[in-house]
């Protein structure tokens, strides 16, 4: 990248000459500006740094004013520049770009030298006219440009820096960087040819209702499937490993599953629960949303389940293929498969164009030994603008059930407008979405309530995925109103700061998951991700390790967001993990808290049923941690124990943890995730 413009060398050297002839030093300085730097080592909360244009490709604007260089951003934003002592200053103007009129962006400019805040813009709003900047920099080797998301969420944080330059001593280059690393590399073994039984030990079925499971195994194929005292009712399919029936009695049967091929035979207990509660494990699929967006059609959905057998997913425990927005007709839209009428004459809900046989989806999916999933929203509209439920909750419910769903997740949308009076069937007032905490805890509990309870009465089990961002602490009412988990977060993005503030603020609902209930901080964003227009996730392999960790961790339902006709090495790698896995799918169902925080490592601890626990070292720095650890009475690990690597599968040391101490290495922005066993694992 040359910094330098329009300036000959012949004519540096006589100015520096110059500068000496009048005593005047400062001549030499020389002007790089930012938008000459590579900017795409920025990261940030949406979008792609751009440069000399707004982040959606306009003129940059900021209250009238029109600049023609800078560099616009997203917050939350953070660029690098290594300076080295070779600048002297930093100017620039700073504001809101005008292109997200209509809207309530804040941001907060910052600007750090080595690590010390040199200067902020207070808070600015739209409209706020630029403003100017100005600090010194010398002797300063690193400088950071942030922008915050001044504290109202980062919504809409169109943030431009513009007329933004160094002034250089000399001749000079500065150079952007990231320190985080970007080489993807794969910890997880490749599993034995032998067999070796994966996924949930314990399930949950209520009476009367079909039963699927499918029995799921790694190991050379073919493998042949065999379970001891299936209760009767129940019967078990030995090529496919499906098993299917009906129970009738509330009740708990002890199974012994096995998996033989010509390499070996494995067996493994799996609990079965008879009783009102399903959604024992986490559960864990994949979902349209992330990948397709408004672009999900049949088609996409039945390549995403087969691709879920043929990757070999499958045999890991993933099961649920799930249909997000989009799959009925829409108000106004103007793609023709997504018109049409939204109801029929007796009230029904009418797919769209793309989704013409629901039912003879779900056999599909059913086929493969994978279950379906599907959307609605309690309001008349989806957060999309497609049909909700609002009136028709009870035929909706039975609707699905005929079709043959397995999982409905239920999406607040415009049920604002239901709260706040506007017409029901207004096509033009669905607000945004409505974040007043949802008013009254019980305006906010009713229509999940209402669903819950229709759901309920089906003749077939659905797992209820309750989706309000995490208003009004659902965390401590999700499960009274039917729901197997709930979502605590906004939507998530593939963001490092999306992934990081998300995990940071999931402690205080800990306390309420259990077995049947689960906080949901959102769908998985590794693989190919983009909500229709898909690229590689945008977190780095250390930040995707940290987040599947993370949300193993959490006992998060986990649900693959990516295209699964896409997916590589590295993603298989991080999905195909069982140890991994299992900590997700732990029957005792407890969600891990961060114990102890030393500067940026946070430990997380999950108890596990067999008495150990797992125990994420998470460095959210970005600096590497290279340390001796000796605080394990704080993490409740006492005595002799092993320690296990679980991504490498692998034991790594027996230490006595009253006298030694484990060394620690966590990458920046990455994890250790470590199963400590008293006795021999
Ligand atoms: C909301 C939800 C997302 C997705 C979209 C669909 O934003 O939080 O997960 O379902 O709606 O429109």
């Amino acid at each position: 990248m040359n910094a330098i413009k329009n300036i000959t060398l012949t004519g540096i050297i006589g100015l520096v000459l110059l500068a000496g002839l009048c005593g005047m030093q400062d001549l030499s300085a020389q002007t790089v500006w930012l938008d000459e730097l590579d900017l795409s080592t920025a990261t940030q909360g949406y979008g792609v740094p751009v440069k000399n244009k707004s982040l959606d490709g306009n003129t940059m604007t900021i209250a009238g004013q029109t600049f023609e260089r800078g560099f616009a951003t997203h917050a939350v934003s953070s660029l690098l520049v290594l300076t080295e002592g070779k600048a002297n200053a930093f100017t620039a103007k700073v504001g809101l770009d005008d292109e997200m009129k209509g809207h309530e962006p804040a941001v907060e400019f910052e600007i750090y030298g080595d690590g010390n805040k040199l200067w902020s813009s207070g808070v600015m709003h739209l409209g706020d006219s630029a403003k100017e900047c100005s600090v010194a920099l010398t002797g300063i080797k690193k400088v950071e440009l942030v922008v915050t998301d001044g504290g109202n969420g980062n919504y809409y944080d169109h943030a431009d820096w513009v007329d933004a330059k160094f002034e250089t001593t000399g001749v000079t280059t500065l150079k952007t960087y990231n320190p985080i690393a970007s080489e993807p590399y794969i910890l997880t073994p490749k599993p034995s040819d032998k067999p070796r039984l994966t996924g949930a030990k314990v399930f949950g079925v209520r009476p009367g209702s079909p039963f699927q499971f499918l029995v799921t195994a790694t190991g050379d194929r073919p493998m042949e499937f065999s379970a001891q005292k299936l209760p009767k009712g129940l019967k078990l399919n030995p090529q496919t490993g499906i098993i299917t029936g009906k129970l009738h009695e509330k009740r708990t049967y002890e199974v012994t599953l096995s998996a033989k091929n010509a390499k070996g035979k494995a067996e493994r207990k799996l609990r079965i629960v008879c009783g009102d509660q399903i959604a024992l494990t986490p559960p864990m699929g994949w979902n349209s949303w992330n990948c397709f967006a408004q672009e999900v059609s049949a088609e996409k959905v039945k390549s995403a389940a087969d691709a879920m057998a043929k990757s070999g997913l499958i045999n890991h425990g993933w099961t649920y293929i799930n249909i997000d927005d989009f799959w009925n007709n829409h108000r106004d839209s103007e793609d023709a498969s997504l018109r049409g009428e939204l109801r029929d004459a007796n009230g029904k809900i009418v797919p769209n164009k793309r989704f013409e046989d629901m039912k003879g989806l779900a056999d599909y999916v059913h086929g493969l030994g994978l279950k379906i999933g599907l959307y609605s929203s309690p309001g008349p509209w989806s957060c999309g603008g497609c049909a909700g439920s609002f009136g028709f909750e009870e035929l909706d419910a039975e609707t699905y059930a005929e079709w043959g769903f397995d999982y409905l997740k239920y999406d607040w949308c415009s049920y604002g407008n239901v709260i706040d009076g506007l017409p029901d069937n207004d096509p033009y007032k669905v607000s945004s979405l409505s974040y007043n905490g949802g008013g009254e805890l019980n305006t906010a509990m009713k229509p999940f309530k209402l669903m819950g309870d229709y759901l309920r009465e089906q003749p077939r089990d659905i797992v209820f995925s309750v989706c309000q961002y995490g208003m009004s602490d659902v965390w401590k009412w999700g499960g009274s109103v039917g729901g197997n988990c709930w979502r605590t977060t906004n939507d998530i993005t593939d963001t490092w700061v999306s992934v990081k503030n998300i995990a940071l603020d999931q402690d205080k609902s800990a306390p309420y998951a259990k077995p049947g209930n689960w906080n949901d901080p959102d769908m998985l964003v590794v693989g190919h991700v983009g909500w229709g227009n898909t690229h590689p996730s945008k977190l780095k392999p250390d930040e995707q390790y940290l987040h599947i960790s993370l949300w193993s961790l959490f006992a998060a339902p986990l649900l693959i967001g990516c295209d699964m006709e896409k997916l590589d090495d590295f993603t298989l790698n991080l999905l195909t993990n069982d140890e991994v896995i299992d900590v997700n799918q732990d029957p005792l169902g407890k969600q891990a808290t961060c114990i102890q925080t030393i500067g940026d490592l946070r430990i997380y601890v999950k108890e596990l049923e067999d008495g150990s626990r797992a125990v994420g070292f998470c460095n959210f720095g970005a600096e590497i941690v290279d340390a001796q650890y000796s605080d394990f009475e704080k993490l409740g690990i006492k005595g002799n124990v092993t320690v296990r690597d679980l991504w490498r599968q692998k034991d790594i040391a027996e230490i006595d943890t009253n006298t030694q101490k484990l060394a620690i290495k966590v990458p920046a922005h990455g994890v250790l995730l470590y199963k400590f066993n008293s006795g021999k694992y």
